[in-house]
């Protein structure tokens, strides 16, 4: 199975990519967790691309399209996945339909820009596993420790209100396309964002 997750930041689509990639054993494939890993690493496009995330703009399409097109074809790949935080624009939506598979299904998770600026203010996630927490609705066993493998938690550099604010924006003007885009060649279920991450889990399992 071949899904897209679409939404925008802090819709929950990394924690419901989570839950999915475990119910069906398929790889999570975030974007944005790739480029913070080549951010981490300080590899060539990690330090092309450090300022250009930290302000929450998008990325080049090319380097995103192509780290797309290498981890695809990875073996783990092979009996579908997950992609979360690709496509982000017309641009790439269209390369995606030019890939070497089809995809399955479009899931866009709504939820309104006040109820995601609290939401991003409370979250912390864990740079090695990137597992993702909320202080208040997700809060771990130890303050500031990854339930999951046990490293400290961070708060993303892009995390800040006023980026969260940009990230909004770009998203209005750039991702939102792309739903008429999917919803015209019959892929979009769209889903509420509004209630508990188990609540949106089940509402999703509901489309299979
Ligand atoms: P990316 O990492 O993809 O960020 P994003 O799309 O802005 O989304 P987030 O990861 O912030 O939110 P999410 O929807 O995953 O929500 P989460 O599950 O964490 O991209 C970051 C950057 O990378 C971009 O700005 C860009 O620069 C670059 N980039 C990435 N892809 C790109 C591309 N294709 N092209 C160009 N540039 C690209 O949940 C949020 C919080 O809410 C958490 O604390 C969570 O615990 C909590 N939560 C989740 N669900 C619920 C719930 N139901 N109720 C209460 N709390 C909840
Ligand atoms: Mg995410």
């Amino acid at each position: 199975m071949k899904l897209v997750l679409l939404g925008p930041s802090g819709a929950g689509k990394g924690t419901q990519a989570k839950f999915l990639s475990k119910a069906y054993d398929i790889p999570h494939i975030s974007t944005g967790d790739i480029l913070r890993g080549h951010i981490a690493r300080s590899t060539e496009i990690g330090l092309q691309i450090e300022h250009i995330m930290d302000t929450g703009k998008l990325v080049p399409d090319e380097i995103v399209i192509e780290l797309v097109r290498e981890r695809v074809i990875e073996p783990d790949c092979a009996k579908g996945f997950i992609l979360d935080g690709f496509p982000r624009n017309l641009y790439q939506a269209k390369e995606l339909c030019t890939m070497d598979f089809e995809i399955d299904k479009v899931i866009c998770i709504r939820l309104d820009d006040e109820v995601i600026i609290k939401r991003m203010s409370g979250r912390f996630t864990c740079p090695e596993c990137n597992s993702v927490y909320h202080t208040d609705y997700y809060p771990t066993k130890e303050k500031g420790i990854c339930d999951a493998c046990g490293s400290a938690l961070i708060q993303r550099e892009d995390d800040k209100e006023a980026t969260v604010v940009n990230r909004l924006k770009i998203y209005h003007d750039m991702t939102e396309p792309i739903i008429a885009f999917f919803s015209g060649v019959h892929l979009l279920s769209e889903i509420d964002g509004l209630g508990t991450a188990e609540e949106i889990s089940a509402q999703i399992m509901n489309l299979f």
